[in-house]
């Protein structure tokens, strides 16, 4: 993937956008104080740049997908990826099957093409987390509490198993892509896989742990849920929510508590805990500090170790998507999802090589910041240095390693400005622009809205754009402005700013994943859609971005009943897009818990004595050529 700009329309872009940028900020400042108009004035319908019919927005017990492409399973739950992998049991699901096939909940999806048709490649999947009530059956757990009583060793073992991440080879035939069993690269990684912590917290006391004296080797990797593919070819992956595995308390007064309240530690889903002590606060204090990291996993050597990055801090990572400086520094834009969390930007010391083995410890090196969105449209990204701001001794961070357990902290001492739940950020290497899918945030109140969140509360989340100055994703300041506020723009009191272009079925709620194809357009997947919500299954839409059009959404495919859209990944010549779907068959409602038993949809199977099972699709246009 190039991360070079497109120099002979760049100049053009960048003095349209300019220009229109000044006269957005003075609309902005007319919407806030009328209180924040329901569409942008209606713009001349110019050819759109996307030209597949439009999907019909819905919810259903299938996947759909715009007419004339075609949508399959590629990997299940459950497959397996190895010779000797037994099929696919969940009657009698096991460890030592789960860690032999597909795992659970794929999320981040990357393409890494083997030869140079790109007819051949590694799928990198994350497998977030699992859902027990759907996976096994029996249960029979009226709430969450009373799963966690439930759950036995051996399937509290293969959740650990169906978690951490898959590389899969796969290879496009005249029939489709398959994957390729026995392949020397086939790896799973799980809940228990050895990983190396590196970088400027590796080695310190509060990663130290009974099992571990080192503070440099943990077990597995959790809740990964999107990531990024490096130039180079190494996969990073982002940990998520890692407090929700964590039970007990810790001893009273004990110097990690501040710590753990800021990460969200005291409300477990998990039971691990009970079979695994260092899930339990009471006994590993420390464990929760080896969580919350971006793991840099490289794919073509399965027996490599993979290696927590913790100099790009410490915090519930979304995605892990970059871009080169224009000195050749790689540069790594991370979201913190939680609600009032920040946007991060990682940038390597070093310059990215040509040969590949001279990038391996390339991201233990750099510079953390956070950023900062003025109100006048401007924005300054802050640096997390130990020593400088006030990031020293005396507001207890001792040590760069101190500053980096603890992001979320040294984020807000800094000024960093809270957003609504940050999710994937994506570069566009075409225009140097990136952009931030803001999901939601119920808690934002009316009196804490301003121009970077400007609802309140925020159902429905907004798309930030983000200009680097001097089109440096190095550079120190950038230039911002909301591109989309999400949600029905038919609703004058939900203040949605699609524009007017947009149809009935083309606006969509809660963006967070997003990637951008080969010609430069933005691919946005969507996580909380549903019928009380929006009255839509969450799916793909595409959302302009250029020219008269931009801000016109248009709906691509929808997922079935329960799930929510993850992984979207392009091949490099555009004719192969995978996503990932992750939870069918949850209930379509927020907080319910779901059954093996009754799940609300059997997709992709639908065979009576099969469970839901989320899974990599893959989209093709019919009769071939580029998707979209
Ligand atoms: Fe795992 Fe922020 O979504
Ligand atoms: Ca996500
Ligand atoms: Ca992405
Ligand atoms: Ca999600």
């Amino acid at each position: 993937m190039s991360d070079t700009p497109d120099a002979p329309t760049l100049d053009a872009v960048i003095a349209q956008r300019f220009s229109r940028r000044d006269l957005m900020r003075g609309s902005l400042a007319a919407a806030l104080a009328a209180g924040l108009a329901p569409q942008t004035v209606a713009a001349p319908a110019e050819s759109s740049a996307f030209d597949f019919p439009e999907l019909a927005a819905g919810i259903d017990e299938h996947l759909h997908v715009a007419e004339g492409y075609e949508a399959r399973p590629l990997l299940r739950w459950g497959d397996p990826l190895f010779p000797d992998a037994p099929a696919f049991d969940p009657q009698k699901q096991s460890p030592r099957a789960q860690e032999r096939q597909f795992g659970y909940n794929n999320d981040f999806v990357g393409f890494i093409p083997l030869d140079a048709t790109g007819q051949r490649g590694l799928l990198v999947v994350n497998h977030e987390y699992t859902n027990a009530e759907l996976m096994f059956p029996g249960l029979k757990a009226a709430d969450r509490k009373a799963v966690i009583a439930a759950l036995s060793p051996e399937q509290v073992a293969t959740e650990m198993a169906a978690h951490g991440g898959s590389v899969v080879e796969i290879v496009r035939e005249a029939e489709g892509w398959r994957p390729v069993i026995g392949s020397p690269y086939t790896r799973r990684i799980t809940a228990e896989t050895p990983i190396a912590l590196t970088g400027p917290a590796a080695g310190h006391p509060r990663l130290m742990t009974e099992a571990d004296p080192s503070g440099r080797r943990v077990l597995g990797m959790i809740n990964n849920c999107s990531g990024g593919v490096t130039p180079w070819g190494t996969w990073l992956s982002g940990e998520e929510n890692i407090n929700y595995y964590f039970s007990g308390a810790l001893p009273s007064g004990h110097a990690e508590t501040g710590n753990a309240k800021a990460i969200g530690l005291g409300s477990p889903q998990y039971a691990w805990s009970r079979f695994h002590p260092r899930f339990d606060l009471a006994q590993a204090p420390n464990e929760p500090n080896r969580f919350g990291w971006v793991v840099e996993i490289d794919p073509f050597d399965p027996a490599s170790t993979p290696k927590k990055r913790t100099a790009l801090g410490r915090f519930k990572h979304e995605g892990a998507a970059g871009a080169r400086s224009l000195d050749g520094r790689y540069v790594v834009y991370l979201g913190d999802d939680e609600r009032f969390q920040h946007v991060y930007r990682f940038v390597s010391e070093g310059r990215t090589q040509a040969e590949r083995e001279a990038n391996a410890d390339l991201l233990d090196s750099g510079t953390l910041s956070v950023a900062r969105f003025e109100p006048d449209g401007t924005g300054r990204w802050l640096p997390l240095v130990h020593g400088a701001n006030g990031l020293d001794a005396s507001n207890g961070f001792a040590s760069q390693a101190d500053v980096l357990i603890e992001a979320r902290r040294a984020a807000k001492s800094l000024g960093a400005t809270p957003m609504d739940r940050p999710e994937d950020i994506e570069a566009n290497p075409r225009t140097g622009r990136v952009y931030v899918m803001l999901t939601n945030n119920g808690k934002r109140t009316a009196d804490q809205e301003e121009p970077a969140n400007p609802r309140g509360p925020n159902a429905f989340g907004h798309v930030i754009e983000i200009t680097p100055d001097g089109t440096d994703h190095a550079a120190e300041t950038f230039r911002w402005e909301v591109l989309v506020r999400c949600g029905d723009p038919a609703k004058p009191e939900v203040k949605a700013s699609f524009s007017a272009l947009t149809t009935e079925n083309g606006w969509f709620g809660m963006p967070d994943n997003c990637t951008i194809d080969g010609r430069g357009r933005l691919w946005i997947a969507t996580d909380g859609n549903n019928r009380r919500a929006t009255g839509r299954a969450d799916g793909i839409w595409v959302l302009e971005t250029e020219g008269p059009r931009r801000g016109t959404a248009r709906h691509f495919l929808r997922v079935p009943v329960g799930a929510e859209m993850c992984g979207p990944c392009f091949t490099p010549d555009d004719e192969t897009f995978f996503v990932a779907v992750q939870h069918p068959g949850e209930p379509d409602e927020e907080g319910a818990l779901g059954s093996y038993e009754k799940p609300s949809t059997r997709w992709p199977d639908f065979a009576p004595d099969l469970p839901p099972r989320p899974s990599v699709v893959v989209v093709q246009r019919m009769g071939g050529g580029r998707i979209g």
